[in-house]
C-alpha cells in the first residue's frame, strides 16, 4: 500500500487526489498537513484522513509517508518540492511545479540522484485521448509541424482572497493557465522555442487576467500562439496543430473531461481536414486526475522513477512571467 500525504488543505485536493484515491486499493491518503493545526484536524475529519499535521515539515518527517502531493499556491511549489525530495519522498506537485528559472532542471537532478519520482500534475496529458493525440503527432501524422495554437479560458476567480489574484503567490492567468498552454506547445513542437511576443491584454491588482503570446523555433519554421483568459467568463480549451499534411483541432484538449466530479465524461471533440480521420481513445468515465494518479502509482510500483516534468515549458513560464511582470 502506497501512503500519500497532502501538503495543504487546498480546494483542488478533492478533485485531483481524494476522489481518485478512493477508486483504488493500492494507495491511501494517510495524512494531511496545514499551516494551522485546527484546519488540518478539521480537514482530516471531513475527508476521513487518519493523521493531521499542523505544519508541512511535520508531514515530511513522517517516515510512513511515501508520496507528498503538493497543492500550495504556485509560489511555494519549488520550495516544498525540494524539501520533500530532501526528506526522501516521491513528489506529485500541482502545476506549475517550477516557477523560478533553473529550478526544473535542478530539482529533476535532485530527484534522479535520490532515485525518487518527481511529477508535475499536468493532468490533461494522461487522458488516453491526449496520449493518442500526442502519439500521432510524434509519428508525424501531420508531417512536419508548422503552427500550434492553444487557448485556455476559465471563469473569473471569485473566491475570497483567491490565490489566482495574488501576485506575491505567483497568481495571474499566465501562471495558472498559461502553464498548460506552454506544456502542450513545447510537447508538440519538440524543439527549442523562443518568445517572439508576449502581452498582457487585461490586468487587475498586480496580476494578468488575459495574456497572449507567440513563440518561434530558431529556424523560424514553426510558430506557436497561445491565449489564456480569466476575464471573459467563458470556458474554452483548445489545441490546434497545422502540419504539412493538414490540421487537427482538439476542442477541450487541455481539459478533456468535465467537472462532474464523481461521474466524469469526455468533452473533447476532434476536428480535422484529413481524409483519414484519426480515432482517439475514450476516457470511459475516468477523469484526467484518475489517469494521472494511475500513471504515478503504476510508475512507483514498476520502480520507474523517470521524472515527469517539462523543463522547457517551465523555463519559458519563468522567463515569460518575468517579462509580463514588467507590463503589469
Ligand atoms: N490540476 C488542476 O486542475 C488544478 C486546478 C486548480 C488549481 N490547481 C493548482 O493547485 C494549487 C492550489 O490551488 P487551489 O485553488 O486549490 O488553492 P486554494 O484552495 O487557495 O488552497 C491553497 C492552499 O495552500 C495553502 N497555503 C500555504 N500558504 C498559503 C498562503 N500564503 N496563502 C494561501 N494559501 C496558502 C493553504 O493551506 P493551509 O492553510 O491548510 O496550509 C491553502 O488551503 C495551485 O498551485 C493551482 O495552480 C490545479
Amino acid at each position: 500500500m502506497i501512503s500519500i500525504g497532502i501538503l495543504s488543505t487546498a480546494e483542488i485536493n478533492r478533485q485531483s487526489l481524494l476522489i481518485p484515491v478512493k477508486k483504488r486499493s493500492d494507495c491511501q491518503v494517510r495524512a494531511v498537513a496545514s499551516r494551522s493545526s485546527q484546519r488540518a484536524r478539521e480537514y482530516a475529519k471531513l475527508h476521513d484522513i487518519p493523521i493531521a499535521y499542523g505544519s508541512y515539515q511535520g508531514l515530511l518527517d513522517d517516515p510512513k509517508i511515501d508520496v507528498i502531493y503538493i497543492s500550495t499556491p504556485n509560489a511555494l511549489h519549488d520550495f516544498w518540492t525540494e524539501k520533500a525530495l530532501q526528506a526522501g519522498k516521491h513528489v506529485l506537485c500541482e502545476k506549475p511545479a517550477f516557477t523560478v528559472e533553473g529550478n526544473a532542471e535542478s530539482l529533476k537532478k535532485l530527484a534522479l540522484t535520490r532515485n525518487l519520482l518527481l511529477m508535475e500534475a499536468m493532468h490533461y496529458r494522461y487522458h488516453p485521448a491526449l496520449k493518442d493525440f500526442f502519439g500521432l503527432l510524434d509519428q508525424k501524422f501531420l508531417g512536419d509541424i508548422e503552427f500550434v495554437k492553444t487557448s485556455l479560458s476559465y471563469y473569473f476567480p471569485t473566491r475570497e482572497n483567491d490565490i489566482r489574484l495574488n501576485a506575491a503567490l505567483k497568481g495571474g492567468v499566465f501562471m495558472h493557465l498559461g502553464c498548460y498552454c506552454l506544456d502542450a506547445i513545447t510537447g508538440i513542437v519538440g524543439k527549442p522555442l523562443f518568445f517572439q511576443d508576449l502581452n498582457v491584454v487585461k490586468k487587475t491588482n498586480g496580476v494578468d487576467l488575459k495574456s497572449e503570446g507567440c513563440l518561434v523555433t530558431s529556424d523560424g519554421k514553426t510558430r506557436a500562439e497561445f491565449l489564456c483568459d480569466y476575464s471573459d467568463n467563458i470556458f474554452e480549451s483548445e489545441i490546434e496543430v497545422k502540419g504539412e499534411r493538414g490540421f487537427m483541432r482538439l476542442r477541450s484538449g487541455l481539459n478533456p473531461t468535465n467537472f462532474v466530479l464523481e461521474n466524469p465524461h469526455d468533452t473533447w471533440i476532434l476536428e480535422t481536414d484529413l481524409s483519414t480521420q484519426p480515432c482517439l481513445s475514450k476516457g470511459d468515465g475516468f477523469s484526467t486526475y484518475d489517469f494521472q494518479l494511475d500513471y504515478f502509482i503504476e510508475s512507483l510500483k514498476q520502480g520507474n522513477h523517470t521524472p515527469k516534468i517539462n523543463a522547457q515549458a517551465s523555463e519559458l513560464l519563468a522567463e515569460g512571467s518575468d517579462l509580463l511582470a514588467l507590463k503589469i
